[in-house]
């Protein structure tokens, strides 16, 4: 099977070498071809998102991805900019659902924001849509009547994209503890009571989930007051964004939280939900769990492999109780000593 590997900027190629190190001992069926995205390729070949990309991408069985992002990018116009690949990756592979589990590996109680006994409790999944929302209405700068500049970007889902989310979030929800909840802005935004409507229609036909919803607000309160009481969140594109970054810290760190982003066929594109981290890339600080926890979403998602993501689980908590910590949990291990400590379980 076909493995696309587009590392990308800052500690995206660091930490995506440490996963197919780690791939490489559970299975030998995977073959890898690696492309440039993000800033990298931008430099390289003048675009983000090069054809030959994009082409590598459609033609893969899965797409390990690492991260994308760079200062020096900043002030490009917008549709040159690192992170326009990944958002044109999800949109043109119609990558529309994304799973990011957020659950807390018992060792590492210590290391969350968190008090032990509310952290220990956490073990949810985050079902964001990708393909919709203010990320991909029209958006502009314009001058208003006063002569004052002024940026706008549309919010609006359409009911069958909060349909198709939806059904991914009772369907998560049936396959784990049946709770769902639905996180809106439905007090405020018309999108968000469409959203809230749909999901309610659409409830009758999953009568063994059990439904609730919550303002946004309130659910980024609840998320650290108690993250025991979620089972499957579902929301939208910005939402789910901020909502998982927040999860991350009650899961220990943003380095421990991986993602499948799928179309509606299990085809999919892996990566850990952190950015590239210009501030420790180069270092060997970066935890690289993320995305070796990425690939073995992969191997069980989309390549029919579940042994061998299991295997890649059971090591990297092992290797966690064995006292594996990088910088951000607390230790001084390198990113290739965590992969390390992963190989040798393994
Ligand atoms: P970030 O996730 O890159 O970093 C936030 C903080 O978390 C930083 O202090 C960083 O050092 C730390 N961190 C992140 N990953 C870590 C890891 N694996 N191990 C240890 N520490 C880690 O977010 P940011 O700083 O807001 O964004 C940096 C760049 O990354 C921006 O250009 C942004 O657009 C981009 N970004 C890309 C993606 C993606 O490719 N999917 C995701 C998020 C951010
Ligand atoms: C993420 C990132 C991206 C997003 C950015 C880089 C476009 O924050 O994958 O979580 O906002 O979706
Ligand atoms: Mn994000």
């Amino acid at each position: 099977m076909l493995i696309a590997l587009l590392p990308g900027d800052g500690i995206g190629p660091e930490v995506v070498e440490q996963a197919v190190r780690v791939l490489n001992v559970v299975t030998d069926k995977l073959t890898y071809e690696t492309a440039p995205v993000g800033g990298a390729a931008y430099k390289a070949q003048g675009h983000p998102l090069p054809a030959a990309t994009l082409d590598l991408a459609k033609r893969a069985d899965a797409i390990l991805f690492g991260a994308v992002g760079d200062p020096d990018c900043d002030k490009l116009e917008r549709h040159l900019r690192p992170e326009q690949a990944i958002l044109g990756l999800r949109k043109e592979l119609a990558l529309f659902a994304n799973l990011r589990p957020a659950k807390l590996f018992p060792e590492l109680a210590d290391a969350s924001a968190l008090r032990p006994e509310v952290a220990t409790q956490i073990d949810m999944v985050i079902v964001r849509e990708l393909n919709g929302d203010v990320y991909f209405g029209e958006k502009g700068m314009r001058t208003t009547a006063a002569g004052l500049r002024e940026g706008y970007d549309i919010m609006s889902y359409d009911e069958g994209e909060v349909r198709r989310i939806a059904r991914v979030g009772f369907e998560t929800a049936q396959a784990r503890n049946g709770k769902l909840c639905s996180v809106d802005k439905a007090n405020v935004l018309e999108t968000s009571q469409l959203w809230r409507d749909v999901v309610i229609e659409m409830s009758a036909d999953f009568p063994d989930v059990e439904l609730s919803h919550m303002y946004v607000d309130n659910c980024a309160m609840q998320l650290v007051r108690n993250p025991g009481q979620f089972d499957v969140i579902v929301t939208g594109n910005l939402f789910g964004d901020i909502l998982s970054d927040q999860a991350s810290m009650c899961a220990g760190s943003i380095g421990m939280l991986p993602s499948a982003s799928l179309d509606d066929k299990q085809k999919g594109l892996y990566e850990p939900i952190h950015g590239s981290a210009p501030d420790i890339a180069g270092h060997g600080k970066a935890n690289p769990l993320a995305t070796i926890l990425s690939a073995a979403m992969m191997l069980r998602y989309s390549l029919g492999l579940p042994d061998e993501a299991d295997r890649i689980e059971a090591a990297v908590a092992k290797a966690l109780a064995g006292g594996a910590r990088s910088p951000d949990l607390g230790g001084t291990m390198t990113t290739a000593q965590m992969g390390d400590a992963v190989l040798a379980v393994l």
